[in-house]
């Protein structure tokens, strides 16, 4: 075709710039058609393929084969049945897959212009003026057609390879983020729990102590109405006591000497229960003044005459009273709660026999009773857990635990204070100490 394009030109029908030598080369327009080609693959991330007219005399230079090309197109012309070649190959130290089939066979045809050269075409002399492309023989395979691609498959699954550890590294980063958000929290919850928790200790604590306040108050009930029962008959009985005595002395003076023991022992019985009787009415009443007169050396007493059959031969009472009398201002069933309860835990920390020492002392400002016993004691690693609610020592259902921490807190409320000194297997002694009305708020 280019003598073709060269003759209208030179004849003036065909202007100049249409004519172009390229888009008659169709190895050109290969070429060119796979550059674009190459282009959509790389925006694919695809490795490029490389076409290549390639002829061992190129009329064009750009074809000019290579060793590899040169060795392939003496192959497809010794075998002509060969109808491709494909293997492996190493170009700058890179491996490339290549696929070639052979161009086509020169014919008679073909000779017009990849003969010799002066019988070619004179316009194609002029353009092609070198010696490449001519001198072509028939049957003769000048060119190949090859495809060259790079081998980087092993690139391809490092990069999944490496994707991969990076998914499984961000998800163990994620993993790992979750689960210190999550132990943050916990921390948080636990902390929350223990709050709760105390919480809830004080709650049962107060809840037990009004409980126990409330059975101490239902038993103030039941005693003041035992003690007013008894009231009127030892009215009845003191009388007729009175109206016997009152017989024998001016009726009878000789018959008295006689029955004088009966009338003592009746004189000493109804003594007796009378004291009871007011002793029990200092458990009934039922305030929350904290302003009343409370005789302290009178309430222990109250509370040794109610345990009296607790303590009866076994155990011997010394009670070393100073002289001063004992007043503080305060809630006198209350402290009668206390003292209950302190002389108790001393009777039943002592098995066999033993002895109870109350002593009490008035120095300035402060009054100071102990209570001292000589019975089992207290461990010292249990000493600081006694005043805790619920801490007992005794046989379960024998005791609540409740006892001392709810005597603590009534002689906190008196602006008292409480201790408990202890040697196991010798003594235990609990010490309340009072300020004085001088001083008191
Ligand atoms: C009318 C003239 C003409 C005829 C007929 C012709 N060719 Fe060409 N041929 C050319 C020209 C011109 C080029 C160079 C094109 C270029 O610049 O790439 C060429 C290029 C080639 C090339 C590319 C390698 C090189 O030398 O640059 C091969 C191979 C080739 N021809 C083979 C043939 C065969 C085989 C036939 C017969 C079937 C044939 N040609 C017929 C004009 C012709």
């Amino acid at each position: 075709m280019h003598p073709a394009m060269y003759k209208l030109k030179s004849e003036g029908r065909m202007p100049n710039e249409f004519y172009s030598p390229e888009i008659l080369s169709s190895s050109y327009i290969t070429r060119h058609v796979f550059n674009l080609y190459n282009d959509i693959r790389a925006k694919n991330n695809q490795l490029g393929v490389e076409y290549r007219l390639a002829a061992k005399n190129p009329r064009n230079k750009i074809n000019q084969a290579d060793s590899l090309e040169i060795i392939l197109t003496d192959q497809f012309n010794k075998d002509s049945t060969l109808l491709k070649q494909s293997g492996i190959t190493t170009i700058d130290g890179e491996k490339y897959l290549y696929y070639s089939r052979p161009f086509l066979r020169v014919e008679q045809g073909c000779l017009k212009c990849h003969g010799r050269k002066d019988e070619a075409p004179k316009a194609l002399q002029e353009y092609y003026h070198w010696e490449g492309g001519y001198n072509l023989k028939i049957g003769e395979i000048t060119a190949i057609e090859i495809l060259k691609t790079p081998i980087k498959a092993e690139y391809n699954t490092m990069w999944i390879i490496g994707l991969i550890i990076f998914v499984i590294a961000s998800l163990l980063i994620t993993l790992i983020i979750l689960h210190a958000n999550l132990s943050k929290r916990k921390n948080i919850i636990q902390s929350q729990n223990i709050e709760i928790e105390k919480n809830l200790t004080k709650l049962k604590e107060t809840q037990n102590q009004l409980v126990q306040s409330e059975k101490m108050a239902s038993l103030g009930v039941l005693t003041a109405g035992i003690s007013h029962e008894i009231n009127n008959p030892l009215n009845f009985i003191n009388g007729a006591y009175l109206g016997l005595d009152n017989f024998f002395s001016k009726k009878e003076p000789q018959l008295r000497e006689d029955v004088k023991v009966l009338l003592r022992g009746m004189e000493t019985g109804i003594e007796r229960v009378t004291t009871i009787v007011q002793g029990l009415d200092h458990f009934s009443r039922d305030t929350s003044d904290f302003n009343e007169p409370c005789d302290l050396h009178q309430i222990i007493d109250n509370c040794l005459l109610m345990l009296r059959n607790l303590y009866k031969d076994t155990i011997t009472i010394e009670k070393h009273y100073t002289h001063d009398p004992l007043i503080i201002n305060g809630n006198d069933g209350k402290l009668h709660q206390v003292f209950m309860n302190i002389i108790t835990n001393a009777i039943q920390a002592i098995e066999d026999k033993g002895t109870i020492k109350i002593i009490s002392k008035k120095e300035k400002h402060l009054i100071s009773i102990c209570i001292e016993d000589n019975g089992c004691g207290i461990e010292k690693e249990l000493l600081p857990k006694v005043i805790e609610p619920f801490y007992t020592s005794k046989q379960p259902g024998e005791g609540t635990g409740l006892g001392l921490s709810i005597s603590y807190n009534i002689i906190q409320d008196h602006k008292g204070t409480l201790d408990v000194e202890s040697e196991f297997d010798n003594w235990t002694r609990v010490r309340i100490t009072f300020k004085t009305k001088n001083d008191d708020r």
